[in-house]
């Protein structure tokens, strides 16, 4: 990948660092020869772990800090010649149940990291791990970036919100951003406690536990980005100016029935069992039913591509799970 080359030497702040998405870009950056600082506030629920960092302790800085804190995101944005900014509330249903909380991190904390950016920092480059749950319920297939915005819930719209403040920080104040709207990521070091993070953590566990997972629905058609490719698509948007003021969709190799991926799960993770059931209530409410991106924009703009096909990533994620699954539980 030819952005690589781009971030030796250089002072990377990652919010969200301990996380799935952060600490793998954590491990890329440390071998790419960055300076790394991880910020965290390792809030039980969500998908912050020390253990995603444990190869990488000594060569990285952590800073257990709120980015809702501005006085600590003042202070550490100082210097830093990349932002990652992917410290988030990820869970749908706890956006229901407490969006005052979904708030004060996906949409004010955000606003506030970039004022301390045109304030203290106005030269850093900013990457936005923004979402597809923006799009809300798709009208057409596949969905490309030109669809309407239509959340159907509450950590939708303040994402929504946290995107569109990048946008306008690089468009008026000319602090360098750009968003990448992800599907679901998956891979090693995320959330498998629960289904908080991705209904795919609670099957892996339960996977790795040999006892069956649930699938709801199963028709449902999604797409899924292994983590490295994620982190390649960070890389990219944080090296290139060609994305800045811009949200690019990330997908993945092909979209993919939920029934299918388990039947997939459960072949490549070496056995299982699964049952369907109906969606639950409370859940149908928020969920917005088939879904897969238009990526062409990010593979033109800025030459991104899946490298990892499905079947190959559920294999790597099932064995690493069967490998470390007591440091997620
Ligand atoms: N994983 C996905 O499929 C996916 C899809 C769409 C968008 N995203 C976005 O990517 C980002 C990273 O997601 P992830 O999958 O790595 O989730 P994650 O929960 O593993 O990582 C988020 C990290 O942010 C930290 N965090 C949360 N609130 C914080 C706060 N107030 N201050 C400091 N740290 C805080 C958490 O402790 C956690 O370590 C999130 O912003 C999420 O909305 C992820």
């Amino acid at each position: 990948m030819g952005a690589e080359s781009s971030f030796s030497g250089k002072r990377v702040l990652v919010t969200g660092g301990l996380g799935f998405l952060g600490s793998t870009l954590a491990h890329r950056l440390v071998r790419l020869g960055a300076e790394v600082i991880l910020v965290d506030s390792l809030i039980p629920e969500y998908g912050g772990n020390l253990f995603n960092i444990e190869e990488i302790k000594d060569k990285v800085r952590v800073n257990i800090s709120d980015v809702r804190d501005e006085h600590s995101m003042k202070y550490l944005i100082q210097g830093q010649d990349f932002l990652f900014n992917l410290a988030g509330q990820t869970s749908h249903m706890d956006s229901m149940q407490d969006p005052y909380t979904d708030l004060e991190i996906n949409c004010r904390a955000q606003l506030s990291i970039l004022e301390s950016c045109r304030k203290y920092n106005p030269s850093v480059k900013v990457v936005f791990a923004s979402t597809r749950q923006i799009y809300g319920k798709p009208d057409y297939l596949p969905v490309d970036e030109k669809h309407l915005l239509r959340p159907v819930d509450v950590n939708g719209i303040n994402k929504m919100a946290g995107e569109w403040y990048h946008i306008l920080y690089n468009n008026v104040y000319n602090i360098r951003s750009c968003a990448l709207r992800l599907t679901n990521a998956y891979g090693p070091r995320m959330r498998v406690k629960d289904a908080r993070q991705t209904f795919l953590g609670i099957w892996v566990r339960l996977l790795a536990e040999g006892k069956p997972f649930e699938v709801w629905g199963g028709e449902q058609l999604r797409d899924f980005t292994y983590v490295e490719d994620v982190v390649d698509a960070l890389l990219l948007a944080a090296a290139s100016d060609d994305g800045n003021g811009r949200a690019f969709n990330l997908g993945g190799e092909q979209a993919v029935r939920l029934k299918d991926l388990a039947v997939l799960l459960v072949e490549a993770g070496g056995g299982g069992e699964f049952r369907i059931r109906s969606f639950p209530e409370d859940r149908k409410r928020i969920d917005v039913g088939d879904y897969y991106a238009d990526d062409r924009l990010i593979r033109k703009v800025l030459g991104w591509e899946p490298r990892v096909p499905l079947r190959e990533g559920l294999a790597k994620t099932a064995a690493y799970y069967r490998a470390h699954l007591k440091h997620y539980l």
